[in-house]
C-alpha cells in the first residue's frame, strides 16, 4: 500500500496517488521532456509530493525482488528485499539483465528532484537499464513480452529505479529494442551518458578538422563524445587524470594532458594559436569552467554539463541539458551495431557491491562505465 506524506497538498483525488491502491502496482505517468532540467541549487517548486513503500518485505505469496534503494533523500543505499512492481495500464514491465551506472542516479537519492518530483521510498536508485519485457499493460501496444529493451526508465514516481532484478516505465519513455549482437550490459551502459554526449556534440557543431577540448573525460559522458566527435571528423584532446590517458587514446583523444599541467605552450602546441574551436566541460564548477574557456579562439562554443557562467571573449556558452528520446537510443544502439560507438564498460559489478560503486561514483574516480548486473 501506498501512503502521501511530506509536504506537498493531498492528492486523494488523483489515482496515481492513491493511497487505497494495492501494494504491487506502482502507477506512472509519462516523464515529460524536460527532467534533467535540474536547479544546480535544487530549489523547490513547492509541489512535492512523497509516497512510502509500505510493505518493505513482501508478504506471503507476494513476490519480491532485490534492489539498491535508499528509505530517504540523502539516507545510505541499501540492499533491500521490495515487491515486484506491476505495470500499469500503459507501462511495460521488465526484468532486467543490466543496469547502468551514473551519478544522476545518487544525484537523485540526495534530492535532485526533491520539491519537483513526487518519489517514492524506499527509492530504488537507477534510471538506465536493459531487461526483457515480462509483462505490459492492458493499453500498452509498443513493446511484446518477451523483447528486449534498453533505453531510460525515469519516470513519476521517481523511485521505481533499475538498480533492481524488475521495474516498470511507461511505453513512451526512451526505450528501444535492443538489435542482435548488442550485450545488455552495453545496452545498459548507453542511455544517459550516451544522450549528453551526443546532445553535446550535437549542439558544439563540430565538424570536419575542428578541434575539441574534454574537461573530466574519463567516465561516461566523455568516453562517448571522443568517439562521437571523432566519427565527424573532429580532432579531440583530453584534459583528464593520468591513469586514463591511455584508455582515452585508445578511444581516439589525440592528446592527454592532466588537468594541473596545462599552459598556452602545451595549447599553442595543440590546437594552433587562435586555440580550441569547442569544449566539453563535465566537472568544473562556474569559475574553473570559465578558466578552461580561457584556452578557446573566439567565436569558439564551450558546453557544460555541470557548472555554467558566461565565458565572455565571444565565446558562445550552451548548457547540455540533455532530453532523453527513443530515437536517440536507437542511434546509439545503432552505432554500436556498425562498429562506430564502443561502450567502454570498465566494471560489471553485483548489487551486493553497489553501495561501494555509489561512493567512488561519488568521489570522482569514475573509469568508463560501471554496469550492475542483475538476474
Ligand atoms: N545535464 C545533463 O543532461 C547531464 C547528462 C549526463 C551527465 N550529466 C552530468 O555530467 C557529469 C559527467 O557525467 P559522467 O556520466 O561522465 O560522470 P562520470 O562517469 O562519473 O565521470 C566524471 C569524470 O569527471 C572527472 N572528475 C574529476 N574530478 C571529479 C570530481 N571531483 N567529481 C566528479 N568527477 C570528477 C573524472 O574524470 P577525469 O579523471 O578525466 O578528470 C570522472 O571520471 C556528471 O556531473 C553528470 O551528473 C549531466
Amino acid at each position: 500500500m501506498f501512503s502521501t506524506r511530506g509536504p506537498g497538498p493531498a492528492k486523494e483525488a488523483d489515482p496515481r496517488f492513491d493511497a487505497n491502491r494495492s501494494m504491487s502496482p506502482i502507477s506512472a505517468i509519462s516523464t515529460g521532456p524536460a527532467w534533467w532540467s535540474v536547479p544546480p541549487d535544487g530549489e523547490s517548486c513547492g509541489h512535492a509530493v512523497r509516497l512510502v513503500r509500505e510493505a518493505e518485505n513482501p508478504p506471503g505469496n507476494a513476490p519480491g525482488m532485490r534492489a539498491a534503494a535508499v528509505r530517504s533523500f540523502r539516507a545510505p543505499v541499501e540492499l533491500l528485499e521490495l515487491p515486484v512492481p506491476s505495470p500499469g495500464p500503459n507501462e511495460v514491465a521488465v526484468r532486467l539483465e543490466a543496469a547502468g551506472m551514473n551519478p544522476f542516479d545518487w544525484k537523485i537519492a540526495d534530492g535532485a528532484l526533491e520539491g519537483r518530483r513526487p518519489h517514492v521510498f524506499p527509492l530504488v536508485l537507477g534510471v538506465d537499464g536493459c531487461g526483457v519485457v515480462e509483462r505490459v499493460g492492458e493499453k500498452a501496444k509498443r513493446f511484446r513480452v518477451g523483447t528486449r529493451v534498453a533505453g531510460s526508465f525515469l519516470h513519476d514516481p521517481v523511485g521505481v529505479g533499475t538498480y533492481a532484478e524488475h521495474t516498470v516505465a511507461p511505453e513512451t519513455n526512451a526505450l528501444a529494442e535492443v538489435p542482435p549482437g548488442v550485450e545488455p550490459g552495453a545496452a545498459a551502459a548507453l542511455p544517459t551518458a550516451g544522450l549528453a554526449a551526443l546532445d553535446a556534440i550535437e549542439r558544439l557543431g563540430l565538424s570536419e578538422g575542428r578541434k575539441l577540448l574534454i574537461v573530466g573525460a574519463s567516465g561516461g559522458v566523455g568516453s562517448f563524445a571522443i568517439q562521437l566527435a571523432r566519427s565527424r571528423g573532429a580532432s579531440v584532446v583530453v584534459a583528464a587524470r593520468p591513469a586514463s590517458h591511455a584508455r582515452l587514446r585508445s578511444l581516439g583523444a589525440s592528446g592527454a594532458i592532466a588537468p594541473e599541467a596545462w599552459d598556452s605552450a602545451k595549447v599553442e602546441q595543440l590546437a594552433g594559436p587562435a586555440g580550441f574551436d569547442g569544449l566539453l566541460d563535465l566537472v568544473s564548477d562556474s569559475q574553473q569552467f570559465a578558466r578552461w574557456a580561457r584556452w578557446l579562439r573566439p567565436g569558439a562554443v564551450a558546453a557544460t554539463t555541470v557548472g555554467a557562467t558566461d565565458p565572455g571573449r565571444g565565446v558562445r556558452r550552451v548548457a547540455i541539458d540533455m532530453r532523453p528520446s527513443s530515437r536517440g537510443v536507437e542511434e546509439l544502439l545503432a552505432e554500436v551495431v556498425r562498429g562506430t560507438l564502443v561502450v567502454p564498460v570498465e566494471r560489471t559489478i553485483s548489487l551486493d557491491e553497489v553501495p561501494q560503486a555509489v561512493g567512488e561514483s561519488r568521489a570522482g574516480r569514475a573509469s568508463g562505465k560501471t554496469v550492475i548486473a542483475l538476474g
